[in-house]
């Protein structure tokens, strides 16, 4: 039986992502941070990958996300559109735009929008803010770029907003976030995250807006969800807010599987000889050796 040449996979658009709410199918989106796990990622079916700027603390090891620069963001977003292409990934690509990249004005962030998408290979940028952001995103969209909104928790204002703290919790609050998500979809956005705001709201924004709502931490009506894949594996034992649910405990498996290595380098049973080079001209001097026992005779003078 001859095996056919798979046919490339068809990759998600900004398009395809406004066809699935029109349809009704939900998004999956997942961050990565690297190479590997965009494969991974990928191949797993998810529709989207969002270079989050969440690596400040999960790769990094920051307790925010706002010492995550431009730089670091392009190094990752590269990394993984290198996963996806060596994979024909189909998954849409999206890169945040880190803390101090936007805000200042909006040439700055047409600039840094511009080497998130020609350096680090994103189809696409996410910003944080509301109807604020309206003229910022009005420019980076002008300039051809596609922008993803944020509004609810948004952790570059952790300071500003005393905390992690879910938002959108009284009427009046939860007015302006409903505001804020029609300014941004104004403004040109094609889907906006809505993070840590009551399911009721979501599902009122979601309803009003013709763009995917992709939620985390706001309840099962968005259109789409997206989670840290680190949360959603599992890998930090001693992280589990309410939104997160973990799809596997990878962390015990990881920290399993190393004491293992760590116990059979020790004790000496690896490598085995399954996992050694063997050449037979060497095992043949070896044999002289045995009768030679001087090194430089055994191996050959050098030359
Ligand atoms: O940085 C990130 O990973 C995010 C998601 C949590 C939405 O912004």
């Amino acid at each position: 039986m001859s095996s056919q040449p798979s046919a490339p996979r068809k990759r998600v658009t900004i398009t395809e992502l406004r066809r699935m709410k029109g349809a009704g199918e939900r998004i999956a989106m997942v961050t990565a941070y690297d190479a590997t796990m965009a494969r991974l990622v990928d191949d797993a079916g998810a529709d989207a990958i969002l270079v989050g700027d969440s690596l400040g603390m999960v790769f990094q090891g920051h307790d925010s996300t706002l010492p995550v620069t431009l730089e670091h963001m392009i190094y990752h977003s590269a990394a993984v559109r290198r996963g996806l292409s060596r994979s024909q990934g189909r998954a849409h690509l999206t890169a945040d735009m880190p803390f101090g990249s936007y805000q200042a004005s909006a040439d700055d962030a047409v600039k840094s929008a511009m080497r998130l998408v020609a350096e680090g290979g994103a189809e696409a940028v996410k910003l944080e803010g509301g109807a604020d952001y309206a003229d910022v995103i009005q420019r980076i969209v002008r300039a051809g770029i596609p922008v993803m909104g944020h509004i609810g928790l948004t952790p570059q204002s952790v300071h500003k907003m005393g905390g992690y703290v879910v938002q959108g919790k009284d009427a009046e609050k939860a007015h302006r976030l409903l505001r804020d998500a029609k300014a941004l979809e104004e403004a040109g956005c094609f889907a906006i995250v809505l993070e840590c705001i009551p399911a009721e709201l979501a599902r009122i924004i979601t309803g009003q807006l013709a763009i995917p709502t992709i939620g985390i931490g706001a309840g099962s009506h968005c259109d789409g969800q997206v989670l840290v894949v680190n949360d959603l594996l599992g890998l930090d034992g001693a992280f589990k807010p309410k939104f997160v649910k973990r799809f596997a405990e990878l962390g015990g498996g990881v920290a399993g599987a190393v004491a293992a290595y760590v116990g059979e380098v020790h004790g000496g049973s690896f490598p085995a000889d399954e996992h050694s080079f063997h050449s037979a001209t060497l095992r043949l001097l070896h044999a002289v050796d045995d009768e030679r026992p001087d090194e430089q005779q055994a191996f050959g003078a050098p030359v």
